[in-house]
């Protein structure tokens, strides 16, 4: 045990200099080959090593290798810093290393707290039982997309979990072209079939198009086909544009289809004054998915899914084997009767601790200034010659391209927007990616570091230019 606290202290030291230092050094950079081959490479140890020799490798090979996420200059993806809460109490929830599958423990008690506040952090109505923590968006969907999928056949007088999809009328689901690829992975898991998921195209602010969305559904009807869930984006990943949700939610209505919403990164831009109205409609989702390793800075991972139904939700996954009968459990039971996985991780420590340490307004202080900052970029692009904005900044997402004059030829800056990202990201100085919008290669940043200043957003513009003449040499 004096060997773990010593080598604990040393542990502590390192985050705190990580921590402290993360904006001084490269944002991202090449790999040694050595420690690339170290990483990858390694022999199993015969005999076992001490704790202080793994702290060591660490420091010099794994911490100065990190993905960049921490730096306030990484706009990449959507990929957060970890809040300095959820750095805490991680090994606390590694020592007490429960399953959180369920019972009369610290884990999935204080699960239910957490889900009870993020849906009302986002303004979703949660009934007792609605909703779990998940690993991601990915998984939380799935789970999402099964309990439409179960209340579908149900309905339909037939039972999914008994019969499977074999010989039944072929489920059809509905996204836009900016859905997540999550949205089109789930529906291939659940054996709803690729060629049943309809893409709606978007308008020219990349949000679902409703009228093309009704006539894709009263054709498949027509076609003898069975709509099933039609998936909204609060906040899609490539613009950060937020659908017509309360239009969907009549649509979905209309239909008798499920109305799943995507909020994983976006749900919590609600908390922003300027887009409030935006959101209006979300409360009639019959299940939306937020990341709290998104916006909120959860140290990864922590997923949810949220369901307005929960006794469906549990009727679409319960499985309770004797032996894992537990006649002690309230009415509620366990989360592993709501979703995949059976033993869960303590994801709610890191989740509880991030946003009591932030509390409501600090929560809605980071996604205020990170929406700023998408802003002022927004700005910053609309006043350069050499830059232009693609689409209206809505969340804290700005979808930008650079060209090298205003009346370049459009193949010559695609080409150039296709290769920036990359070459930018080998500089070190700051880390944006790339994506397609309307057919052409974009840039984006996504911005969520409370530590991010506006400054940072003119090195990010410098940084492109710079890029681009080398480029073009
Ligand atoms: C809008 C949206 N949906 C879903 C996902 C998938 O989330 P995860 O990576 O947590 O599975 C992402 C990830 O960036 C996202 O931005």
């Amino acid at each position: 045990m004096e060997e773990l606290v010593r080598a604990g202290r040393e542990v502590a030291e390192l985050v705190a200099d990580h921590l402290s230092t993360v904006g001084d050094h490269p944002v991202w950079g090449p790999l040694d080959a050595a420690d690339r081959a170290w990483l990858t490479d390694q022999r199993l140890p015969l005999e076992g090593r001490s704790l202080a020799e793994l702290v060591a490798d660490v420091r010099t090979r794994v911490m100065r290798y990190p993905m960049g996420n921490g730096h306030p200059r990484f706009f990449g993806w959507v990929n957060s810093p970890p809040s300095p809460a959820g750095i805490l109490v991680e090994p606390l929830a590694a020592a007490l290393n429960p399953s959180c599958a369920g019972g009369e423990h610290a884990g999935p008690l204080l699960e239910r707290n957490v889900v009870r506040w993020l849906a009302e952090l986002v303004g979703f109505p949660h009934p007792p039982g609605g909703g779990l923590l998940t690993s991601g968006a990915s998984m939380a969907t799935i789970v999402c997309l099964a309990a439409a999928r179960h209340r579908a056949a149900r309905s339909d007088g037939w039972d999914v979990r008994e019969q499977g999809l074999s010989g039944q009328v072929p489920l059809v689901l509905y996204q836009s072209e900016e859905g997540h690829s999550c949205l089109a992975k789930g529906a291939e898991l659940l054996g709803i079939g690729r060629r049943n998921v309809r893409t709606i195209p978007v308008d020219d602010r990349f949000q679902m198009n409703t009228s093309a969305l009704s006539a894709a559904i009263a054709d498949d009807i027509r076609q003898g086909l069975r709509p099933f869930c039609v998936c909204a984006s609060a906040g899609s990943v490539n613009t950060g544009a937020i659908d017509s949700l309360g239009e969907i939610a009549d649509i979905a209505a209309e239909f008798g289809l499920w109305f799943h919403v995507d909020g994983a990164y976006g749900a919590l831009g609600v908390l922003a004054e300027r887009n409030r109205g935006d959101y209006a409609g979300l409360d009639r989702a019959d299940s939306l998915v937020l990341d709290p390793h998104k916006w909120l800075g959860v140290p990864v991972d922590c997923g949810c899914a949220l369901v307005r139904d929960p006794a469906l939700l549990r009727d679409a996954f319960s499985f309770v084997p004797p032996y894992l009968r537990d006649e002690g459990a309230d009415d509620l039971g366990w989360f592993s009767e709501y979703g995949i996985e059976q033993t869960r991780p303590f994801r709610a420590l890191r989740a509880w601790a991030t946003m009591s340490h932030l509390g409501r307004e600090g929560i809605t202080g980071l996604v205020n200034h990170t929406t700023r900052l998408a802003h002022t970029l927004a700005s910053m692009i609309e006043q350069a010659d050499d830059f232009e904005l693609r689409t209206p900044v809505t969340t804290s997402i700005t979808a930008f391209g650079y060209r090298s004059h205003p009346d370049d030829h459009a193949d010559r800056s695609d080409e150039l927007n296709r290769q920036i990202p990359t070459a930018l990201q080998h500089r070190g100085r700051v880390f944006c990616t790339g994506t397609t919008l309307a057919g052409r290669p974009a840039l984006r940043a996504c911005f969520l570091n409370p530590a991010t200043t506006e400054e940072d957003l003119l090195i990010l513009l410098d940084e492109i230019r710079t890029t681009a003449a080398q480029l073009t040499g």
